[in-house]
């Protein structure tokens, strides 16, 4: 139905006849003259009704409504003087229209189809076809189609084959809630909709298939935030006969032309590496955006020749006073500085110690520091004249909690993070177990087929790892799991597994889960490991995240076709919704709604 695109037109077309087709962006009467943006996937021509070429033309344009689909042909021309848009690729040239056809009409419209925009989510949502015409979000589409062909293409040279795994499952080992599907034709019994393919893989490398990948939807019901959804698309893969570093050259070479195919990025660093206790240790958390420094320290050494009673009490209590050096901060005002204090309070804090650093050390809390302390605190901090030292003293997990939302809230308020800049990082050596203070039990950190490290082999078989209580020796267990962590975003996880059904067995063991309950959830698994199960590992990316970045989106919602709210909701297709007594009863299920 068209000769060109409404993208493409340029200087070159001059005196070309074209046909258009597209949507009615912007509509305009100049001194009679009826100018249309033209759009389609492409972007943007400017279309032209005259009254003097053609009067009965001009006419029907004036009908014409925004999101009005058009086709029409006419005759490029340069635009006049005065007139020509830099702000478009096709804004030199103009279409005389000689035929027009309306090919579908719009009612008005709830919101206007731009890329600025101020619609709620919600109504966004509800009318997502229209937010979709948004050309940001078909730009985020764009990269997320180039990102997945990428991926594919990549692993398919690499050897890996894509092999689809049920939907229609039982529960998986990530931990979260799951998504629930009753079964008609065995009443009393579910099926769960898998939190990842996990199992799967694993018995994809039993096997033999040694190389398995697949671009998959994943079910979690958890609370939601800007970087996670009900639903979403891992890519997963599984590789036999592997170690670590095997699968972290795959990722480090599938994620650069990622980077290339989608948005022209070369990454040309290598990826870095850190041990989890050095990510925690210099930046308080296990997802540490690297773009920018403020280095966490601690100063629990150093603070005990003090007499403020909150840091002594806390560090006698076995707890941690540590801060960073917030550069060129020292010209904040008290109400800064009550804000920040306001922050971390919120994050869990109980308060923050500052000190500003100028010819002398100027804070309310001075005053119980001796000079010496003080210049040693300057010293750790490496401080000059100028610069602000915040401080939070509570329980080693609270204050690296705290601290390291303070410290990405810092590298925003200093405008410390480049545009285009990409920092990846490998966090490696990660605990086997952690404990739940809750349930008053370990669990698997990453889940429990993770193998433990080859160096840890002997304290995990030992009697001692045995009777588990919140300071055994399962806290120093390392794993053999790694996370890949892309601008502060945790964008990928996996591990090497237990291939070994002794060492699952003893693995359920230390994480006090029974024979019979291991049999009863992963008993398919379990029993597949003792058919010459092969050394395997993996890992999965999630796609949403690692889109959103290349994006440069707020939310994974922006490069999800048909995203859910916050309250999990679909405004478009309302679902989920309530369903009929006759569906029910085929389930063999009564509703007994607790509110
Ligand atoms: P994990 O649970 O770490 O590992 O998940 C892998 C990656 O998936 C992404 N992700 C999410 N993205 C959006 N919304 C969510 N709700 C969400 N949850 C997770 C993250 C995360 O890094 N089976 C293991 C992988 C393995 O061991 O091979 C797994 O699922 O980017
Ligand atoms: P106070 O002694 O409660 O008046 O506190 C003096 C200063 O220490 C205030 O700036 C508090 O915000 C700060 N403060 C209190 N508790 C902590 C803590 N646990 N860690 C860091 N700073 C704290």
């Amino acid at each position: 139905m068209r000769s060109h695109y409404c993208g493409e037109l340029s200087e070159k077309n001059i005196g070309d006849t074209v046909t258009l087709t597209g949507w009615t962006n912007k509509w305009r009467d100049h001194g009679g003259v009826v100018f249309i943006d033209l759009r389609d996937i492409t972007g943007i021509s400017q279309i032209v009704f005259s009254p003097e070429l053609d009067a009965d033309l001009h006419q029907t344009a004036h009908k014409i409504r925004n999101e009005y689909v058009l086709q029409i042909e006419g005759e490029v021309r340069q635009r006049p003087e005065g007139t020509l848009n830099t702000a478009i690729p096709t804004g030199q040239v103009e279409v005389v229209v000689k035929k027009l056809t309306v090919l579908n009409e719009s009612i008005p419209l709830p919101f206007m189809v731009e890329d600025e925009t101020d619609a709620s989510e919600s109504l966004r949502y509800k009318h997502r076809y229209l937010d979709l015409r948004r050309p940001v979000i078909q730009k985020n589409m764009l990269i997320r189609h180039k990102a997945s062909r990428a991926f594919r293409e990549y692993l398919d040279a690499e050897g890996f084959i894509e092999i689809e795994t049920p939907v229609l499952t039982r529960s998986t080992p990530e931990g979260a809630r799951d998504y629930l599907v009753p079964s008609r034709t065995n009443p009393g019994h579910f099926f769960a909709l898998p939190q990842s393919p996990q199992i799967f893989k694993q018995i994809l490398m039993v096997s033999g298939l040694e190389k398995y990948y697949q671009i998959v939807r994943c079910f979690r019901d958890e609370d939601l935030r800007a970087d996670r959804q009900p639903e979403f698309t891992q890519v997963d893969l599984e590789m036999s006969f592997v170690q670590r570093d095997d699968v972290m050259a795959v990722i480090e070479g599938v994620i650069k032309k990622v980077f290339a195919d989608a948005i022209g990025v070369d990454l040309t660093e290598p990826f870095q590496r850190l041990s989890y206790h050095e990510a925690m240790d210099r930046y308080g958390c296990d997802k540490p955006d690297l773009r920018f420094g403020l280095e966490l320290k601690d100063a629990s050494d150093i603070i005990k020749d003090c007499s403020f009673k909150v840091f002594l009490d806390t560090v006698s209590k076995g707890g941690i006073v540590k801060g960073f050096n917030a550069k060129g901060c020292a010209g904040y005002s008290r109400k800064e500085l009550d804000d920040l204090t306001k922050d971390v309070q919120g994050y869990g804090a109980k308060g923050l110690a500052w000190m500003k650093v100028k010819a002398h050390i100027e804070s309310p809390i001075a005053k119980f520091f001796p000079e010496e302390v003080l210049k040693a605190l300057v010293k750790r901090f490496e401080a000059e004249e100028g610069d602000l030292l915040v401080f939070v003293a509570d329980k080693q997990d609270i204050a690296n909690d705290c601290l390291s939302r303070l410290r990405n809230e810092m590298g925003k308020r200093l405008a410390l993070i480049k545009e285009g800049d990409y920092k990846l990082v490998w966090i490696t050596d990660f605990p086997l177990f952690e404990w739940n203070p809750d349930e008053k039990r370990y669990e698997a950190m990453h889940h429990p087929f993770t193998s433990p490290m080859e160096e840890d082999f002997d304290k995990f078989l030992s009697e001692d790892a045995v009777g588990a209580n919140g300071r055994s020796p399962l806290h120093e267990l390392r794993a053999q799991a790694y996370d890949i962590v892309l601008n502060g975003y945790e964008i990928g996880g996996g591990s090497i597994r237990i291939h070994k059904k002794s060492v699952q067995d003893r693995m359920f063991q230390l994480l006090n889960i029974s024979g019979e309950e291991a049999n009863e959830k992963f008993g398919f698994l379990l029993e597949a490991l003792e058919y010459g199960a092969p050394p395997h590992g993996g890992i999965a990316l999630g796609l949403d995240r690692i889109v959103m970045i290349l994006a440069n989106a707020q939310s994974i919602r922006d490069v999800i076709a048909f995203p859910k709210t916050q309250k999990a909701v679909c405004p478009l297709s309302n679902a989920p919704s309530t369903v009929d007594e006759k569906q029910l009863k085929e389930l063999s299920i009564k509703l007994d709604i607790v509110e």
